[in-house]
Parts: structure tokens; sequence; C-alpha cells
């Protein structure tokens, strides 16, 4: 089935691992052509690599901090120069703290909400205005289950989502009419680097037998009892990087092995 992919460019922010990766290599699977988004150089650049090999599409690795309206701006004449005039974006990247809110201060919200909610206003106001004069866009941002239902330790994380979530509903709405559609990806407990860093920090404080029934419990709160890999959130935000989605907007999709069902 041909999904509307081929020869479309994507900027997959966060695309030199887990969710962002695993999307990269769909779509580019599918003849996409893939700009990599990191500020982790070394990663995207391996990565941007292995697309070109394995797909044989065309693949640029373009290291920017998205929470610097500069380094967005130039990022994209970047792509656009040596890509093509983006069609589609997926925001992956994030960052991800381990403390109570009584433990947060001012600098913790303003390096979460720099990455995870201002830096996506800065790729909406650097990407929308080429997307509404060329009539096409799509738009797939990241939250997490924890804006929807609220987590202990992820107070400022899931306020920097829950405002994602809002910002994506608002926009997509003032520009659907120019063929863009904006939509929000919510995954449950997904098991990539980012899981990973803040579970041995857990199982640390916790200790060994303490972190295995804790493991068990949290994969009992999951319906299809496992959490989720990088593929299974990756393959719905293909479908809504496709022309397959093209009447899917302002929606906030949960995958998320039936972990909460809102
Ligand atoms: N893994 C999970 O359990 C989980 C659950 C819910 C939501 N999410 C969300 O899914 C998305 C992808 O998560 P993941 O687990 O693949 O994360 P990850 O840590 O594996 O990948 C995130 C990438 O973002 C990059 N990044 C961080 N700050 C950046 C910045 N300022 N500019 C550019 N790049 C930056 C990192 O270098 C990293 O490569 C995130 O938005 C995350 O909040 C993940």
């Amino acid at each position: 089935m041909d999904i509307g992919l081929t020869g479309k460019c994507a900027i997959i922010t966060g695309g030199a691992r887990g969710i962002g990766f695993a999307t990269a290599r769909i779509l580019a699977g599918e003849g996409a052509k893939i700009a990599l988004v990191d500020i982790n150089s070394k990663g995207i650049e391996h990565g941007a690599k292995a697309l070109r090999r394995g797909f044989g599409i065309e693949a640029i690795a373009v290291p920017a901090n998205i929470a610097a309206p500069e380094a967005v701006a130039k990022m994209i004449e970047t792509v656009s120069k040596e890509l093509a005039p983006p069609d589609i974006l997926v925001n992956s990247a994030a960052v991800l703290d381990n403390k109570t809110f009584l433990e947060s201060d001012g600098s913790d919200w303003d390096r979460m909400l720099g990455v995870c909610l201002t830096g996506p206003m800065h790729l909406m106001h650097g990407l929308l205005p080429g997307m509404i004069e060329r009539g096409y866009g799509r738009m797939i941002f990241l939250a997490s289950d924890a804006a929807r239902v609220g987590q202990a330790r992820l107070s400022y994380y899931a306020a920097a989502k829950g405002g994602i979530v809002a910002l994506v509903k608002s926009v997509a709405q003032e520009v659907g009419t120019h063929g863009i559609t904006m939509n929000v990806v919510s995954p449950g407990a997904t098991n990539t680097e980012l899981r990973q860093d803040r579970e041995a920090e857990i199982r640390q404080s916790m200790g060994e037998e303490k972190y295995a029934s804790y493991t068990r419990k949290v994969n009992r709160r999951y319906p299809v009892g496992r959490i989720g890999e990088p593929d299974d959130i990756a393959g719905m935000i293909s479908y809504l990087a496709s022309d397959k989605a093209a009447w899917v907007t302002g929606q906030v999709i949960s995958v998320n092995g039936g972990f909460v069902m809102p």
C-alpha cells in the first residue's frame, strides 16, 4: 500500500535514538527523505549514514538544540537547502528528570519547558509559514500519558507535555484549511534510553528485590502485559505523517498497551 511518503521531506527531532530513530527507519523504508536533528551530533551522523545505507534514501544529520530559536531557524534553512522544504515534522526530542515537585526549582522548570514546550513552539514558528505557502504539512508531537493522568516525580515534565497538548489542539484549528494536520502521540512507558536512565536511578534507590517487585507491578498495569518498544510508538507516528491520515488533526492518541483508556 502506498501511503504517500515517497519523496516527502521529514525533520525528526530527537532523531539520534529511541522513538525518533525508530520513526526515521519506518519513514525511510517508505521512501521519505530524512533530516535527523538532535544535540547528540555523533548519534545523528551515525543514524543518517545507517538510513542512507539501509534504505538508499537521502538522509542528513543536522545538530541543533530545539530550545534555541536561532538554532532552529538555521536548522530549517539547512534542511530546506540540502534536502528539500520540509513536509513533515516529528518532534521527539525531550529530557526527563526524577524529582518531586518540592525538590524542583526554577532552573529545572526552565530547562524542561525550554526543550518540551518552547522548543516545539520554535519549530512551529519556523516551519508553519513554509507549509502554509506550500499548502501541505504533517506535524506530530510526542507528549506522554503522564500529562493525561499525572505522575509523581514527573510534575514539570507532565506540565510541559500538557502544554504541548493544548498548543497543538489550538494551532491545528488555525492551519487545517492549509492542508496541515497537527497531532500528538502520547506514549506509555517505552523501552528507550530515556526510560532506562530513569529506571537505573529508581533501581539504585530501591535495591534489587524491591525493584523486581515494582517492575512486576508496572507490567500488570498494562493490559497487554508489557511496556512498549520504540517501534510500537513509531508505527502510529508514521501513520499520522502519511497521506492516509489527512482527516486526523488536533488529536491526542495514546499508544500505551491500554495503560490508560481516556
Ligand atoms: N520512553 C518513554 O517511556 C516515553 C514515555 C512517554 C513519552 N515519551 C516521549 O517520547 C519522546 C521520545 O522519547 P525517547 O524515549 O525516544 O527519548 P530518548 O531520550 O531516547 O531520545 C530523545 C532524544 O532527544 C534529544 N534531545 C534532548 N534535548 C534536546 C534538545 N534540546 N534539542 C534536540 N534534541 C534533544 C536527546 O539527545 C535524545 O537523542 C519524548 O518526547 C518523550 O518525552 C517517552
